[in-house]
């Protein structure tokens, strides 16, 4: 689903990533961690099409984004990437639920279809009721569950997520990590996560230990301890109410 070839930047005469490789699957959960300046956000933003590499490739779903022009990068990282910062980012003056909805009216989706999506998703987060709330009147783990529901309003292909729990207390974090796993076994979510949290990176699928711009260990995919196919626990709501959301065919790429 994506892969990065002999990835490389600088910032001035700071080499910052030197030759990064990595291949990640459909509906895996990738952690990566390293210490402070390894490099690890700066990777990020390159395989999210926010920054460009000095050279190497990036391959997503298929796509070369570094052949991309300014357009047709904006389109394809608004349709294939979600994205989940450490701080969530939300507009203010808006309502959650109109949050979750801007990405879905920029990349051209009816007003209607997106709502109602975007009302879907916040009670799939267990906040159906705040979603006509304003961030400020939003608790930090709702505001971050909010932004990840923002991050999933046009089915991207990945979401990817820079010290996500960073800002949040154990009961949340913890929630926003189930929350992960959660969907990627209903919907076969992808996600790429950079994280110093050792507890999340220890239940990831993968994780990609970085250092001084390069990846340390080869990456040894773990035996997964969260089941891809779990079923609805009784009360739950089944894959069945979330068809809408339900769009991933495992045998995608
Ligand atoms: N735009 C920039 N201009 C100049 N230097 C930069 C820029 N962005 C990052 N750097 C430098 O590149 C190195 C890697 O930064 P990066 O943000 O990728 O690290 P990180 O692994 O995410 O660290 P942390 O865990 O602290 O977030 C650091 O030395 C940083 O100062
Ligand atoms: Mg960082």
């Amino acid at each position: 689903m994506i892969q990065l070839r002999n990835i490389h930047k600088s910032f001035g005469t700071l080499e910052v990533l030197k030759g990064i490789d990595l291949d990640i699957a459909q509906g895996e959960v990738v952690s990566i961690v390293g210490p402070s300046g390894a490099g690890k956000t700066t990777l990020l933003q390159i395989m999210g099409t926010l920054d460009r590499a000095d050279s190497g490739s990036v391959v997503i779903k298929g796509t070369d984004v570094s052949r991309l022009g300014q357009k047709e990068l904006a389109r394809f990282r608004n349709r294939q990437i979600g994205f989940v910062f450490q701080f969530h980012q939300l507009l203010p003056e808006f309502t959650a639920l109109e949050n979750v909805m801007i990405p879905g009216l920029i990349g051209g989706r009816s007003r209607r279809e997106t709502r109602q999506k975007a009302q879907e998703l916040l009670e799939f987060m267990g906040l159906g009721d705040r979603a006509g709330h304003k961030p400020s009147e939003l608790s930090g783990g709702e505001k971050q569950r909010v932004a990840v529901a923002r991050a999933l309003i046009n089915e991207p292909a990945v979401v990817m997520a820079d010290e996500p729990s960073g800002s949040l207390d154990s009961a949340n974090k913890a929630e926003l990590h189930r929350l992960f796993f959660d969907l990627r076994d209903r919907l076969g979510q992808t996600f790429v996560i950079v994280t110093h949290d050792e507890e999340l990176a220890r239940t990831t699928d993968r994780t990609i230990h970085m250092k001084d711009g390069r990846i340390l260990l080869a990456d040894q995919p773990r035996e997964n301890t969260q089941s891809s196919c779990a079923a609805p626990q009784p009360g739950e709501p089944s894959s069945e109410t979330l068809s809408p959301l339900h769009r991933h065919e495992p045998s995608e790429q």
